[in-house]
């Protein structure tokens, strides 16, 4: 018996194509599944979302973070007094994930995986203060928008940070829970 192959790139719906992994702005945009989100790529989440928005905002923040006398320590301890280099690099972050710039080229997993002295309540009081933030400068919808992409991040560094098979409650989930 004969069998006649044909490879697979001839056939006109197999186009070619290089493999190439995604950067990581998109991963760390890629719009949760449940959600009927079908915008096109590159747009901002919200048309609310400017750069002059997430400028207040990240400020705002940290003032709060530097002011705070469970995280304000770590963050001193690296950043030091010198805090411009760090609140540039965080406007670039939330224009990534908000705004689909593509500015932000970090890998956020592992500086924080460097970090000492970090626990997962740190993040409890992390995203309170960002709820504190976003909801002070937004609209309710913008706020919703911030905070949700900061509670999966949250979690996804969590994972990084601290997932101990043997331990699995040490990770805590950081959605708010209704009141
Ligand atoms: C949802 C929660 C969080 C998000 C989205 C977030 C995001 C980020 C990002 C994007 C950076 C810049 C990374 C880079 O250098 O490219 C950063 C740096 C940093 N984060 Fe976080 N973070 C979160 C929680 C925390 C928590 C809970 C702590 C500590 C209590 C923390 C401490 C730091 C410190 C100290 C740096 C500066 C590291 C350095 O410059 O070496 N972060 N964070």
């Amino acid at each position: 018996m004969q069998f006649e192959v044909t490879a697979m790139t001839d056939v006109p719906c197999a186009p070619k194509r290089a493999l190439k992994a995604a950067p990581a702005d998109e991963l760390l945009a890629i719009p949760d599944p449940r959600s009927d989100d079908r915008r096109p790529l590159r747009q901002p989440l919200h048309p609310d979302i400017s750069e002059e928005l997430i400028e207040r905002l990240v400020r705002g923040f940290y003032e709060k973070v530097r002011a705070d006398p469970e995280l304000g320590p770590i963050f001193a301890a690296k950043i030091g007094d010198d805090w411009e280099p760090h609140l540039q690099k965080m406007f670039d972050f939330w224009s990534s994930i908000t705004r689909m710039t593509g500015r932000y080229r970090g890998k956020p997993n592992a500086v924080h995986s460097r970090l000492k002295n970090v626990e997962p309540e740190h993040f409890l009081r992390w995203l309170a203060l960002f709820r504190e933030t976003t909801r002070d400068l937004c609209a309710p919808e913008v706020s919703a928008i911030f905070i949700d992409r900061a509670e999966r991040i949250g979690e996804s560094l969590q994972l990084t940070m601290f997932f101990d098979p043997a331990n699995p409650g040490r990770i805590l989930s950081l959605k708010e829970t209704p009141t």
